[in-house]
């Protein structure tokens, strides 16, 4: 076995690491929006150099709002995978729904934080920044998929918070520091969810032949092509509020929006398919699965 994860030091890690909302941001708390808002690893709004600071500031706050809202779509979807992969279980196992319904119940308390810290934001913010959605449709279409592909696909995702969350103690710029906080108490929970999900595409992939398996990999990749369309239009819309904001049209948009999308494709594709704990699920799935993620990483880098 690759991992000793089980459901019961699981739960009881996961119990042990809960916090509440307010313990991240209370209601009525604002955003300082005199500083960052992003890790520069993940926004990259400092390397955009036909702006100047002011206007690397406010782009690198959208790219916030961005985060805020993907993971408030990405979250949506996450719940109802869980409810139906804990349904067949009911009568089993208990440590495993204890765990894996506290999990639902805390990508639930989740979606709350996002939205408390999306609101703080629009507060604060002089424009509205246009989002892809609705989520409903894009959950619809993640989760018509093979439930492991879209195992796979939330596996990804709670690895690459780890990313994120180190991103922002690395940073040496200054962020907002509830947005610090935000990345680190996410991944606090995160971490526990990743080896719940183990388990889950553990359970997901067995008795499966080797091109079964490669048939879920397949369906991996048409997830992530559909996220990465969805990342390019954000960053069409990206460039409307930073126009809105500044009073101008800036001059190099086409290879503005490229450079934006590349940053977004890092942030949530790729620093989670180059996760080692991933890796090591491919492998353990089938050496292939793991070789065909290696060779599209480079397109997310
Ligand atoms: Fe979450
Ligand atoms: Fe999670």
């Amino acid at each position: 076995m690759y991992h000793d994860f089980n459901y019961q030091a699981t739960l009881a890690s996961s119990l042990r690491a809960q916090w509440q909302l307010d313990d991240v941001l209370r209601a009525d708390q604002s955003l300082d929006f005199a500083r960052n808002f992003m890790p520069e690893s993940l926004s990259r709004t400092a390397a955009v150099s036909s702006l100047n600071p002011f206007e690397q500031r406010i782009l690198n706050q959208i790219s916030a709002h961005q985060y805020l809202a993907i993971f408030g779509v990405v979250e949506e979807f996450i719940l109802p995978f869980l409810l139906d992969h804990a349904r067949p279980y009911l009568l089993g196992d208990d440590w495993r729904v204890r765990a894996i319904l506290n999990f639902a119940s805390e990508e639930a308390k989740h979606i709350h934080l996002f939205k408390r810290f999306h609101e703080a934001f629009v507060r604060g913010f002089p424009v509205e920044c246009q989002m892809i959605g609705p989520s409903e449709a894009i959950g619809a279409e993640v989760l018509r998929h093979d439930p492991l592909a879209v195992g796979l696909v939330i596996l990804m995702i709670e690895w690459m918070t780890q990313q994120h969350y180190l991103g922002s103690i690395r940073d040496d710029g200054d962020i907002d520091p509830l947005f610090k906080s935000l990345m680190k108490h996410h991944w606090m929970e995160e971490a526990q969810h990743a080896k719940l999900d183990t388990l889950i595409v553990d359970a997901l992939a067995e008795g499966r032949s080797e091109q079964q398996i490669d048939k879920a990999i397949d369906e991996f990749f048409e997830i992530g092509g559909f996220l990465d369309e969805g990342l390019r239009q954000q960053a069409h819309f990206n460039l409307d509020a930073l126009e809105k904001v500044i009073g101008r049209k800036v001059e190099d948009r086409a290879a503005m929006i490229e450079q934006q999308h590349q940053a977004a494709r890092w942030t949530y594709i790729g620093s989670g398919m180059v996760h080692e704990r991933f890796q090591a699920t491919l492998e353990s799935l089938s050496p292939r699965a793991a070789e065909r993620m290696a060779e599209a990483a480079p397109m997310f880098a």
